[in-house]
């Protein structure tokens, strides 16, 4: 069995956000309810507020989005997208460079290589820390924004059939999706090599495991797209993996299928696939905005 590190549950995710592990089925949909006001709302309840994005590793969506959705909301950001330019290249530790950066603001969303950096990180915080991603554990804002996609684009989150395709053993987006959809009426397919498929630890019985879309894309209402997360791999040679989304696929597809991926891909959905109305990856990235804007005000909205 694959080992993860323990997560602390009892954690209120008004104070910090580790894992989706601490969401109960209110809490989401009081996030998502916030949300929805908020994506229409021109209200500033962020004003003379700050963030710190402290990113370890790269990140075009998760960054920005955060940065768009504090500034939007009247707050200010403190960007620290690139560490080799801190003094972490001078040997800081985690904990040493957290307990510098809260004297200056309200919240920091954290992006780190290894699985216990958030709980590191909660550990010596005293302001929220906001887990936007652990090495190959957790990403739970991805998640509640997959989520809050499935229940806008579907109108709904019980009755569906949801396919999880692509390297599930290191995509910590799948990771923390299949826990929540886990809290729905919900079918999970999963389609991987099997030297990909999802941790045992993730896996539920009433899952099916395959190797190919074609299995079951017919009965599929909801398609989950991953690239293979080759930062992960210790050995480069190991990499040899290619699969895509292809036209047939979508061919043999419902009509009302939702396609979704977490982004950035290479090469798993085609861009011959954008025009297709199904495909709801750049609209995935838009529902992000407003759910991360929902999670500050929920965080740092009140004094
Ligand atoms: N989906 C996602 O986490 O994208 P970034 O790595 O660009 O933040």
């Amino acid at each position: 069995m694959d080992t993860y590190y323990t997560k602390d549950i009892s954690l209120p995710w008004r104070r910090a956000v580790v894992s989706v592990d601490q969401f109960k089925k209110p809490d989401i949909d009081e996030i998502f309810a916030l949300a929805d006001r908020l994506s229409v709302g021109r209200t500033m309840p962020l004003t003379g507020k700050s963030i710190i994005n402290l990113f370890y590793e790269p990140s075009t969506r998760t960054s920005s989005s955060f940065y768009a959705a504090m500034t939007r909301l009247g707050g200010s950001v403190i960007p620290i997208n690139e560490v080799n330019y801190s003094s972490v290249t001078k040997g800081e530790t985690l904990e040493d460079t957290i307990r510098t950066l809260e004297s200056f603001t309200d919240a920091l969303v954290l992006r780190h290589y290894d699985e216990d950096a958030t709980e590191r990180a909660v550990s010596v915080a005293s302001i929220p820390i906001i887990n936007a991603g652990n090495g190959a554990g957790e990403h739970p804002t991805q998640a509640l924004l997959d989520l809050y996609t499935i229940s806008k684009e579907r109108d709904g989150l019980n009755g569906l059939n949801v396919t999880l395709m692509g390297d599930l053993k290191h995509g910590r987006t799948v990771h923390s999706l299949t826990k929540l959809l886990r809290m729905y009426d919900v079918k999970i397919n999963l389609v991987s090599p099997p030297e990909l498929s999802l941790p045992r630890f993730y896996l539920h019985k009433n899952d099916t495991e395959h190797r190919e879309l074609g299995e079951v894309i017919a009965d599929t209402d909801i398609l989950y797209v991953t690239r293979v997360q080759k930062e992960r791999f210790f050995d480069e040679l190991e990499i040899d993996f290619s699969y895509s989304v292809t036209r047939s696929d979508m061919d043999l597809a419902k009509t009302n299928l939702v396609l979704m991926h977490p982004l950035p891909r290479v090469g798993e959905i085609p861009i011959e696939l954008d025009s297709d109305p199904r495909s709801a990856y750049f609209r995935q990235v838009k529902y992000g905005l407003h759910v991360r804007m929902a999670l500050l005000v929920a965080l740092i909205g009140r004094d």
